[in-house]
């Protein structure tokens, strides 16, 4: 075969492949995840019948979407889709000459993604099952690449960025969600007081602050970065607040294993600790739940 009809061949097949993706998810993969993402995976297997319940993680979804400036035509891949929040309101301004592709770890997540697709009839949205820090797409294939309420769950931030602004296009863009470090009132006591008792090797995500959003986007090698901050707080009650101690359970990278090493007199004692300086922060409107939010924004060069 000669060099052009082996090009024409790939340009042909490369057009078929374009119509197939439609609506078809490539789900019957097996990944192989190690027990983090494994831990993460499941517990987003389990939240998934319920994960679309959730206002806060919808509004942040298509606030990222908003900001990130999407064309007709354009084609996005939606890192941790998800349920989809992102892919389907993406998938609707790219409308039909675009394409979003999905990926997620979580099967059940995919599964809700997938179902909410197909009843939008939605035929330029392709779901995979895929590590967002393990993926193989050719360079240049994407206009942008976005990341809605998952970013911090990566093990290695900066490693990802990386390895996503290989898969842009010239001049594409990455954005990505996160919480400031005063977020989450729980989270920010609970992180006090396991650093004291040496639970936690790390304090702050490296993603917490305006600052850290843009040093990590430029260390990655991105351009043009621009970080976007919303308040997306409210009052809640101290029965809630003290709900948010669940979270302990939660997998995340940045916790060593002392947390589980812990005798359960020490986490009785710690949680009464933790219980006090809630109610230390209550005011007549209830606690304030900080919800600073950062909608990080940096471009691949030409
Ligand atoms: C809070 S949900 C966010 C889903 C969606 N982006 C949204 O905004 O609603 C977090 C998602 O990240 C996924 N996730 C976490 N780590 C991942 C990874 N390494 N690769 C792919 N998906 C991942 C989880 O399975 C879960 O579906």
């Amino acid at each position: 075969m000669t060099e052009v009809s082996r090009l024409l061949k790939a340009f042909i097949m490369s057009l078929g492949f374009k119509k197939q993706l439609h609506l078809k998810s490539l789900m019957t993969k097996q990944l192989e995840l190690n027990d983090y993402k494994q831990q993460i995976a499941d517990v987003y297997n389990r939240r998934s019948h319920n994960y679309d319940e959730s206002e806060w993680h919808l509004r942040i979804a298509h606030r990222l979407v908003e900001y990130a400036q999407i064309n007709p035509g354009y084609d996005v891949l939606d890192i941790a889709t998800g349920t989809g929040h992102v892919a389907i309101e993406a998938a609707q301004r790219v409308r039909a000459s675009g394409r979003i592709v999905g990926v997620d770890i979580s099967t059940q997540m995919l599964s809700v993604a997938r179902r909410k697709v197909e009843a939008l009839n939605l035929s330029n949205v392709e779901l995979q099952l895929a590590d967002a820090e393990a993926l193989n797409f050719p360079s240049n294939s994407f206009d942008r690449i976005l990341c809605a309420n998952a970013f911090p769950l990566m093990s290695d931030m900066e490693a990802t960025l990386r390895q996503w602004m290989r898969f842009l296009k010239p001049n594409g863009l990455v954005g990505f969600h996160a919480l400031a470090d005063t977020a989450l009132v729980g989270v920010v006591i609970w992180q006090k007081i396991f650093e004291k008792y040496g639970v936690l090797q790390q304090l702050s995500e490296p993603t917490g602050t305006v600052e850290k959003c843009h040093n990590l986007l430029e260390r990655a090698g991105f351009k043009s970065i621009e970080i976007k901050t919303e308040q997306y707080g409210n009052y809640i009650s101290l029965e809630e607040a003290k709900q948010r101690w669940t979270i302990s359970s939660y997998p995340a990278p940045k916790f060593s294993n002392t947390l589980f090493q812990l005798s359960s007199e020490q986490l009785e004692h710690i949680k009464a600790e933790f219980d006090a300086q809630l109610e230390a922060l209550v005011t007549e409107h209830g606690i304030w739940n900080d919800g600073t939010s950062f909608f990080a924004f940096g471009r691949k060069g030409d």
